[in-house]
């Protein structure tokens, strides 16, 4: 491999589905999810400074394809997301991503990556910074309903942040829970298949929803949950496709990322457009409570916002500074002589 300099700015570095494996295994899946974790609650203490905006969504009559966007003034980051829950039939993935950073100074990318992987991972970091704030304290179990490619990132996070010890594991597809509990068969946690939404969630102090449907679906109903629970929803994220009972919202105190967003795409679409929520960045900021008592059933309506992603694109950054994991792309037409644009190509020619 060419030594790479990530300040030569015509040369981007591009990190490979390859290299994101290899740099989470030498770093460390937990390790990981808490570097991307803490990254995420420093930008959210800065989040006026933000530029923000509700993600570009293209809906077909399968998915969506959406552009997030943000920017603090000196970085600029975005990601390119699908989401189709129909995929994993056919042999694909329900969510792929890539993305990219740049410097806002001078407009040029300093950083493009696969984010399938970091994806997955920052959306587990999240959730945990979320319930860090929003768990009954000294939370131990967590029930996991939905065990395919965010499930074991998300029961990491919690075992690594919140000190969990036990999962709860369902799916209506048992070939998923089969895949969930090998994956996690040596990761220290207390891995427990249940047969039923209703057995899943008995007796967790989180509950965490991540299916896929391509509708609006009713994971759990009021009666499932009990006062104290914190609920970690992660798979309603896009306008007809929920996942909590309306009356649940209406008894919980609910918690979101970016509310011009969530009102869109997350559970609360089911509730009126002026109802109650707290914006999570003023909690960790602590300008405004988090959970406040034992009884309270708090609800974090995760979307996912371009900030989180921001986040990890940074943490990433830094991550593979004086490593191997990227290859240099020659990504950016950066004549000598800026003007002279056509006449780089016509030089090009001596090398054909
Ligand atoms: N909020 C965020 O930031 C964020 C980030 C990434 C993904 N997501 C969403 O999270 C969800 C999960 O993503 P994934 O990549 O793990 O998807 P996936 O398709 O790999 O897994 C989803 C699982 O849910 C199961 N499932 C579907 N309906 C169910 C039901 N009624 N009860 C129990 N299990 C059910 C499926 O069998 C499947 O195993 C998706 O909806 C995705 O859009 C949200």
């Amino acid at each position: 491999m060419t030594s790479p300099n990530l300040d030569k700015l015509n040369i981007v570095p591009f990190v490979s589905v390859d290299n994101m494996m290899k740099l989470v295994l030498t770093i460390g899946v937990e390790t990981m999810i808490k570097g991307i974790a803490d990254q995420i609650e420093s930008d959210f203490k800065r989040w006026e400074l933000f530029d923000k905006t509700p993600r570009i969504a293209s809906h077909s009559k399968e998915g969506v394809i959406e552009l997030m966007p943000t920017s603090d003034g000196e970085v600029y980051g975005f990601k390119y997301v699908n989401g189709h829950p129909k995929n994993t039939k056919e042999g694909l993935q329900t969510v792929t991503a890539f993305g990219l950073l740049a410097d806002v100074d001078s407009g040029y990318p300093v950083l493009l990556t696969e984010m399938t992987i970091l994806t997955a991972l920052r959306t587990a970091a999240m959730s945990a910074v979320a319930a860090k704030y929003l768990a009954p304290k000294d939370s131990k179990t967590m029930a996991m309903i939905g065990n395919g490619a965010q499930c074991e990132f998300q029961a990491l996070a919690f075992k690594h942040i919140l000190g969990i010890e036990t999962v709860r594991l369902f799916d209506i597809d048992p070939v998923a829970t089969d895949k969930a509990i090998l994956n996690l068969k040596d990761s220290g946690l207390n891995v427990i298949r249940t047969t039923s939404h209703e057995e899943c969630v008995s007796g967790a102090d989180i509950i965490t929803t991540c299916t896929a449907d391509k509708q609006c679906a009713t994971i759990l109903t009021d009666n499932m949950v009990g006062s104290g629970q914190h609920i970690n929803a992660i798979g309603g994220d896009c306008p007809g496709k929920t996942e909590l009972h309306k009356d649940i919202l209406l008894r919980s105190d609910i918690f979101v990322e970016f509310p011009p967003q969530t009102r869109v795409e997350g559970e609360i679409q089911q509730l009126d457009a002026d109802h109650e929520v707290t914006e999570l960045w003023q909690v960790i900021t602590g300008e405004k409570e988090g959970r406040t008592s034992d009884q309270q059933i708090t609800l974090f309506d995760s979307v996912g916002f371009a900030i989180e992603d921001f986040s990890a694109l940074k943490y990433l950054y830094q991550a593979i500074k004086d490593t191997e994991f990227y290859d240099d792309l020659d990504m950016i037409a950066d004549p000598d002589e800026p003007r002279d644009l056509f006449g780089m190509v016509q030089r090009a020619k001596a090398n054909l």
